[in-house]
């Protein structure tokens, strides 16, 4: 009987359940702690973020993709936004008070994960300091 299959499949499976979780904590790790790969927080000024670094890491896009829907929200009712502005801390203006530009601090993590958000076709967010 040829047993080769059969340990290759073993030798898969304990790769896949010993190893798996490794691999995945240290490539999470080196993003979401921002201290190797993409670094993003040597581009930052200002004391602290709009809320905690952890919250900010995994939920900011949420925050500003709940921005955007609610604007579509108000042109689809008809809503002036001049009359009816929304009260967020979150809009891109803010953001570069504190990550001047996009290059420097956003697209180093966006592009370490391989995101690239089509928000800036019509915002502007400069992309280096040349653009400032
Ligand atoms: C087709 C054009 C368009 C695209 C694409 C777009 N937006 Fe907007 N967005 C607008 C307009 C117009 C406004 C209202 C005017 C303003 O305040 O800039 C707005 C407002 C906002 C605001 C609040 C104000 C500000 O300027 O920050 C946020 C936050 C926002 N959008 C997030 C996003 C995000 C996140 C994306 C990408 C996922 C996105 N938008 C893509 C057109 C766009
Ligand atoms: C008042 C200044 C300020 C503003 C405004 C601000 N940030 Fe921050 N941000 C910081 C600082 C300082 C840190 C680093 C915090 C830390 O490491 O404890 C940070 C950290 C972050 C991180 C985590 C980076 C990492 O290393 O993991 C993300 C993501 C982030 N900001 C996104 C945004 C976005 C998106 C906006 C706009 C909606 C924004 N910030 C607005 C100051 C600011
Ligand atoms: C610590 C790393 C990190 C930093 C810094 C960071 N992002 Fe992100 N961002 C991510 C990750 C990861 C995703 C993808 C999440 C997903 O796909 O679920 C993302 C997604 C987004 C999205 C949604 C993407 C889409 O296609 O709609 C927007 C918008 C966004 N980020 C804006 C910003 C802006 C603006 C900044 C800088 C002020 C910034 N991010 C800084 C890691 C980061």
């Amino acid at each position: 009987m040829n047993r080769t299959p059969w340990i290759i499949s073993s030798v898969t499976i304990f790769a896949i359940v010993v190893l798996g979780p490794f691999v995945i904590n240290t490539a999470t790790g080196h993003l979401l702690k921002g201290v190797e790969g993409p670094n993003p927080t040597a581009a930052v000024s200002g004391d602290e973020c709009l809320r905690s670094a952890d919250e900010m890491r995994s939920h900011h896009m949420n925050y500003l993709h709940s921005v955007m829907d609610s604007m579509k929200h108000m042109w689809a009712a008809g809503i002036d936004m001049g009359e009816a502005s929304i009260e967020t801390d979150f809009s891109f203006d803010k953001c570069q008070e504190c990550h001047p530009t996009r290059g420097d601090f956003c697209d180093r993590c966006h592009d370490f994960v391989g995101v690239a958000p089509k928000c800036w076709e019509c915002h502007d967010y400069p992309q280096t300091a040349a653009d400032l």
